[in-house]
């Protein structure tokens, strides 16, 4: 068979990490989707800039609607952040299409009804496990894993840059500069980090994932939404003589029908589970009916945990349209069965 070839939309922390994961896992990629997955073209807004990992062997656009249109693209990443031109790429992949697979919770948050209406109706997937947690599978359990349950409330830390400038502030006494210029130089800040810190970062986060769980459009200028403006290395060590830790919190439950949903900084006892969530890594509390309580935990952002979930989400894809997606004539095995399991 084939290669599914990818078109990439962004070659920045994400973008990089996703590239040199599919170079260092193309055997186990392979092996269990049952098809090579090779990265063929990418959108970068300046092609010549120097980067860790060069873009030496690929098709390099400046367009982004240039990489969806070409016909030797199967399957979209995209991962340049902002609204547009991210949508309007995503938009066009699905009606040619194309199944996609975002990092994006802006996209999401802004436009998620009308792209997830449009995948629906196409029957093209549109998978976004990134965009919530990094590396932390939540997308997923909350849509298909908890499908026959029913949610109650959530909380969480959903935004690794704040968690680990508030680590560093507890910690090692930084100063939220210095802090916040670390997680930058890491590649755990959005492309405008103004973003993390006001608390919008979180904010999109929280209306996808409300919107997941109560089955409801929760939009985000229906969220009360704030940040740690304001927030000094003062407050968080007086908070700690307290025995308290200042955490960045977002928040949603269904309550007489309806929903309530906000982003803030709270204090929360040391012991609590959720205080004890460091530096880069998030946590989402979930309450269900059915299931009672559960704690999906893990690093929230960074290259290579979110081009782990990235990449886990293009495998999905392939296996879910296999049968759409081109083919060697000479080879009709396709689909081909996954992992084949030695006995031990
Ligand atoms: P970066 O800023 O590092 O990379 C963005 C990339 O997109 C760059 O390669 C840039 O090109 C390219 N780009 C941006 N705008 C355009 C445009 N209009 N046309 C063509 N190319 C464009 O971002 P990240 O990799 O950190 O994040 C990407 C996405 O993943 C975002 O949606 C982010 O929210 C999400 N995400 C990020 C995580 C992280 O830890 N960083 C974790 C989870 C999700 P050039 O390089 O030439 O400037
Ligand atoms: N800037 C985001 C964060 C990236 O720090 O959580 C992951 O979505």
């Amino acid at each position: 068979d084939q290669p599914i070839r990818l078109g990439m939309l962004g070659f920045g922390t994400v973008g990089q990490a996703v590239a040199r994961a599919l170079q260092r896992r193309a055997h186990e990629i392979a092996t269990r989707t049952g098809r090579a997955i090779v990265l063929h073209r990418v959108a970068v807004r300046e092609p010549a800039k120097p980067r860790p990992v060069a873009l030496d062997g690929l098709h390099v656009h400046r367009s982004p609607l240039e990489v969806v249109e070409q016909p030797d693209v199967d399957l979209l990443i995209e991962v340049m952040g902002g609204e547009e031109p991210a949508a309007s790429a995503i938009r066009r992949a699905l009606e040619l299409g194309k199944p996609v697979v975002t990092a994006n919770k802006v996209v999401m948050a802004r436009r998620g009804p009308e792209l997830l209406g449009m995948a629906r109706r196409r029957g093209v997937p549109l998978l976004f496990e990134a965009a919530v947690g990094g590396a932390v599978p939540i997308i997923r359990p909350v849509q298909e894993s908890l499908a026959s349950d029913r949610i109650l409330a959530l909380l969480g830390i959903v935004n690794g840059t704040t968690n680990f400038i508030l680590t560093e502030m507890t910690d090692a006494g930084a100063a939220f500069e210095a802090a916040l210029q670390e997680a930058q130089r890491r590649g755990y800040a959005e492309a405008d980090p103004s973003a993390d810190v006001s608390g919008l970062d979180a904010a999109c986060k929280l209306s996808v994932l409300a919107s997941l769980a109560f089955d409801r459009w929760v939009p985000l200028d229906r969220l009360d939404v704030r940040g740690l403006e304001g927030i000094t290395a003062r407050d968080v060590q007086y908070a700690g003589e307290l025995g308290l830790a200042v955490k960045l919190l977002a928040f949603s439950r269904l309550r007489d029908d309806a929903i309530e949903a906000w982003v803030g900084p709270a204090l929360l006892p040391r012991r609590h589970p959720l205080a004890q969530v460091r530096g880069v890594n998030n946590a989402i509390w979930l309450v269900t009916e059915a299931a009672g309580e559960l704690m999906f935990y893990g690093p929230g952002a960074g290259g290579d945990p979110t081009a782990a979930a990235v990449l886990g989400d293009v495998m999905d894809a392939v296996r879910r349209h296999a049968a759409r997606l081109p083919t060697d004539s000479r080879n009709g095995s396709w689909p081909v069965a996954g992992v084949e399991w030695e006995p031990a």
